[in-house]
């Protein structure tokens, strides 16, 4: 197991969804190795009971689906941490709950999937593109990190309003990502495998807990995915530089 260094000193993470599962255990996996975090979450007695019980947090009531939210939320997580390094697109929605086929999916819970799981992450995206490309500027290299899920490959049935706004997201990152790298800006999109959380508890309510994943295993992959990427973008900038430099 990797051993703790405080590998993120000095980061400031902006995240949606840290009261609960998946966000919280990265919440507390990115505080463990030094960054700095402002999560998003709608219900504020929990936010308050999880920013209160941390350092280096804070927690904004907002909802990721409503697009008059979203600006506000930007100007909060920016002034808050002084800049955003990293992106998380964490929150997220099922559609219909119960799951439903197609053609039993009442419209409203087609777009609540869309807003929730695809337009939220791209307008917060967009509203932080100047903090993280300023960020990419001044520190080598900024992460967003969308997350996926296998229902963005595989064709589950009665999981099609979330299966198509993850796949929509999924594509989202990698054309993002391919237009944000001369910025040094990377995008990433990745599946943290079925865990033990109220959303999965929710989708499919028969599963055994104990046969899922932890958040927190989850979480460990997710913080060293940032950790790889950010040092692969200081690396390639350094790069950069040094051979600007010697051709100058
Ligand atoms: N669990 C799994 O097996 C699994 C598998 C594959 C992928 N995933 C993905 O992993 C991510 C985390 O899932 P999870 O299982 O950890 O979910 P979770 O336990 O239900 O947590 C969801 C978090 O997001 C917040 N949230 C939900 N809707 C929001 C909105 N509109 N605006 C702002 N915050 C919102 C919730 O707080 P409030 O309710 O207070 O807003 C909560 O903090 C999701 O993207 C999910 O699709 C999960």
């Amino acid at each position: 197991m990797k051993t703790n260094h405080k590998t993120l000193h000095g980061i400031r993470v902006a995240l949606t969804g840290g009261t609960s599962g998946l966000g919280l255990a990265l919440m507390d996996e990115l505080l463990a190795r030094g960054a700095s975090v402002a999560f998003v979450a709608r219900h504020q007695r929990r936010l308050a009971e999880v920013a209160a019980s941390r350092s280096r947090v804070a927690g904004i009531v907002g909802d990721i689906a409503d697009k008059e939210d979203i600006y506000p939320l930007a100007m909060q997580i920016s002034g808050l941490l002084g800049g955003v390094d990293v992106l998380v697109n964490n929150a997220s929605a099922l559609g219909p709950v119960p799951l439903a086929l197609l053609a039993d999916t009442a419209c409203e819970d087609f777009e609540t999937a869309l807003a929730t799981n695809l337009l939220g992450p791209f307008r917060l995206t967009r509203a932080l593109l100047g903090s993280l490309t300023a960020a990419a500027r001044e520190r080598g290299g900024a992460v967003v990190l969308n997350v996926s899920s296998d229902a963005a490959i595989e064709p589950y049935p009665t999981w099609g309003a979330y299966g198509a706004s993850k796949a929509a997201l999924r594509h989202l990152s990698r054309i993002w990502d391919k237009e944000l790298a001369a910025q040094h800006v990377r995008v990433l999109s990745l599946d943290p495998g079925d865990m033990d959380t109220p959303l999965h508890a929710l989708a499919a309510p028969g599963d055994d807990p104990a046969t899922l994943k932890r958040p927190a295993d989850a979480a460990r992959e997710f913080a060293d995915a940032i950790e790889t990427a950010l040092q692969a973008l200081r690396q390639s900038t350094t790069e950069t530089v040094t051979t600007e430099g010697v051709r100058a």
